[in-house]
């Protein structure tokens, strides 16, 4: 997801991870060094930390060290394709779990010549890393187990968004005073030339790159500060990079209210057998549902399960459902299900599908005045409809982006090999207007569409997107101008409805273990997206 945003650009860190890190590995174990040194690490990957410089503009005031985990390559030296390298969104994703997740499934998809490479940017868990809390016990204190009182809904009390103001100047001011020597230092330019130095010290001398969501924003840099230097380059979910770079990101989520309205439509479509939350129309559908947000929001529900507990309120289920709209495969149907068990008075099943630590609250800006932000808030409600606009406070409108670096035009016309864009038709979070605008800034990029609801291509498994990604790894083909894949998967499960394949994808080939490396990465990709280390 793209929510850590203008956050990290100033310096308030993402408070998601209650959960401890995948990792079972301890990095301080290895030295970094300034050549790829392998440690073996997790079960069948290996580990480096490669030495870059804090400042590149003057690499002898400081280093950084970059984790990086590979699952290697199975071919011999004559054979070999060279790394791929991932970015899983965020920003601030963690490469380095979403590949020790799925390594073996991108190899499955893009064959096993390469080495499949996460990274993890710098400022996240790569050193430098930002602290803003000192130890755990600052940690506990700051941030309590009931996340979702801590960061609720901007519209969920009169007094919710001057609170996350006010939390994010604590945040913000922490980060700046604690990391003072580098904050400066973690910028989207600086991990673009970091993916560089990575490449170059597996011996290659042009980027291989599958960049989703934020990685988008990742990419397109990349490929405008160092066109030559472009091999293969995926942009998958893009956003619009003025939009991303103006600050102004109101124009990103045109498709938010398609995508509720492609849940109402679906379940009705499915039928009552197919779909819990089934009614006699979709507008008894989405009555239900506008009901049912406006009786929680005065009367939420306990949960209790033999694990926890938690009152299940408006933010809860506003998160359910822009979860399930995001990743639509897995959760329609659970989210079908937790609806009308809700509408009982049973929160339980919505809970134990979607309860997650964060939200969107939580990346609210330090620099806007609150009056600002009400302004934005208020000015925003009159183009995007309830959801939307909840959504939108992900992208901490109206601030000045610093991770950006100096000011420069984006895109290129001669990037040295063309990129691969993927846009969904309908995606709540990066609509495909945005990949439309980002690939008229690279001419000669190829856009492939996914006709499905879903936040990237990730979010709703196709083998014929899964093909074509691999066909232009392997080979540096590019499907038909103008090809759209669907996603193979019905959103019920028990739906009988024949779900279309592809309209013009079908020349591709698609070996039958591309499907579940699909369903794989979309499970590892909405956990590991959603998660970030806290420093402490
Ligand atoms: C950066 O790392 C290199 C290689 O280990 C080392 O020679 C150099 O002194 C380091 N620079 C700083 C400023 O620490
Ligand atoms: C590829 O993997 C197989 C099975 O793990 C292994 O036996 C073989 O040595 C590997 N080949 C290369 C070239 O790495
Ligand atoms: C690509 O074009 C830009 C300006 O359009 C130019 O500055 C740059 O030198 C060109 N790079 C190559 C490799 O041709
Ligand atoms: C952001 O963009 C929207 C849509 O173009 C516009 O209505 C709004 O005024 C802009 N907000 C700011 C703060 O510029
Ligand atoms: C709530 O619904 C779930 C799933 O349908 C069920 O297992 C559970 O017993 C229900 N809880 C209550 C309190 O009714
Ligand atoms: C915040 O705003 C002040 C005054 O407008 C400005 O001087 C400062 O550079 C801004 N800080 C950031 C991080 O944008
Ligand atoms: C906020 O809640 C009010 C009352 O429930 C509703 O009318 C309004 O549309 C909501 N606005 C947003 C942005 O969610
Ligand atoms: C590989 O690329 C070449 C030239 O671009 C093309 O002719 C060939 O059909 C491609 N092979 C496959 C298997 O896609």
């Amino acid at each position: 997801m793209v929510s850590l945003a203008k956050s990290i650009a100033v310096g308030v860190i993402w408070f998601s991870s209650i959960v401890a890190a995948d990792s079972d590995f301890d990095w301080r174990t290895i030295a970094a060094s300034e050549t790829l040194s392998w440690t073996a690490c997790y079960e069948g990957f290996e580990c480096s930390r490669l030495i870059v410089p804090l400042d590149y503009a003057s690499p002898s005031s400081g280093n950084a060290s970059i984790a990086i985990t590979r699952y290697p390559a199975n071919r011999s030296a004559s054979d070999y394709l060279g790394p791929v390298l991932l970015n899983p969104g965020g920003p601030g994703g963690s490469g380095v779990d979403y590949v020790v997740a799925v390594g073996a499934d991108i190899a499955t998809v893009l064959g096993d010549g390469f080495d499949i490479v996460g990274f993890d940017p710098r400022g996240s868990s790569s050193h430098p890393l930002i602290q803003q809390l000192a130890n755990y016990v600052e940690r506990e204190l700051w941030i309590p187990a009931a996340l979702n009182e801590v960061y609720p809904s901007l519209n969920e009390s009169e007094s919710a968004l001057a609170q996350q103001w006010a939390r994010a100047q604590i945040q913000g001011q922490l980060a700046v005073e604690r990391n003072q020597n580098y904050m400066q230092h973690i910028t989207t330019d600086n991990t673009a030339r970091d993916m560089l130095r990575i490449t170059e010290a597996f011996g290659w001398n042009k980027l291989q790159y599958w960049g989703i969501s934020y990685g988008s924003v990742l990419g397109s840099t990349f490929a405008s500060m160092f066109p030559d230097k472009v091999g293969r380059v995926v942009i998958d979910g893009v956003l619009d990079m003025n939009s991303w770079y103006s600050g102004n990101m109101t124009n990103e989520l045109v498709d938010t209210d398609k995508a509720l309205q492609f849940f109402i439509d679906a379940c009705f479509a499915a039928g009552p057998h197919s779909c819990a939350y089934y009614a006699r129309s979709t507008a008894d559908i989405s009555k239900n549902l506008n009901d049912l947000m406006a009786s929680i929001k005065t009367q939420p529900v306990p949960v209790i399960t033999p694990t926890s507990y938690t009152v299940f309120g408006y933010t809860l289920l506003r998160n359910a459902v822009f979860d399930a709209i995001t990743t639509p495969f897995q959760f329609f149907a659970p989210l079908a299900q937790g609806l009308a068990d809700l509408t009982k008075g049973n929160a339980s099943t919505l809970y134990a599908n979607f309860f997650r630590a964060i939200n969107c609250g939580d990346s609210m800006p330090v620099n806007d005045s609150v009056s600002q932000l009400q302004a934005y808030y208020s000015a925003a409600q009159e183009v995007l409809s309830p959801l939307a606009i909840e959504a939108d406070c992900m992208y901490m409108q109206g601030l000045e982006d610093t991770s950006r670096g100096p000011l420069r035009p984006f895109g290129a016309s001669n990037t040295s090999f063309p990129l691969l864009l993927i846009g969904n038709t309908i995606d709540p979070v990066t609509p495909i207007s945005g990949a439309m605008r980002t690939a008229a800034l690279f001419p000669g990029s190829v856009l492939l569409t996914l006709d499905a609801v879903a936040h990237t291509s990730v979010g709703a498994p196709s083998t014929c997107v899964l093909g074509y990604l691999g066909q232009y790894f392997r080979n540096g083909t590019f499907p038909a101008e103008g090809t759209v894949c669907s996603p193979d998967d019905p959103l019920f499960p028990s739906d009988n409805v024949e779900h279309s394949t592809d309209v013009q994808g079908r020349d591709i080939d698609t070996p039958s273990e591309l499907l579940p490396a699909g369903r794989a990465l979309s499970r590892a990709y909405r956990r590991v997206s959603s998660k970030m280390h806290i420093a402490v």
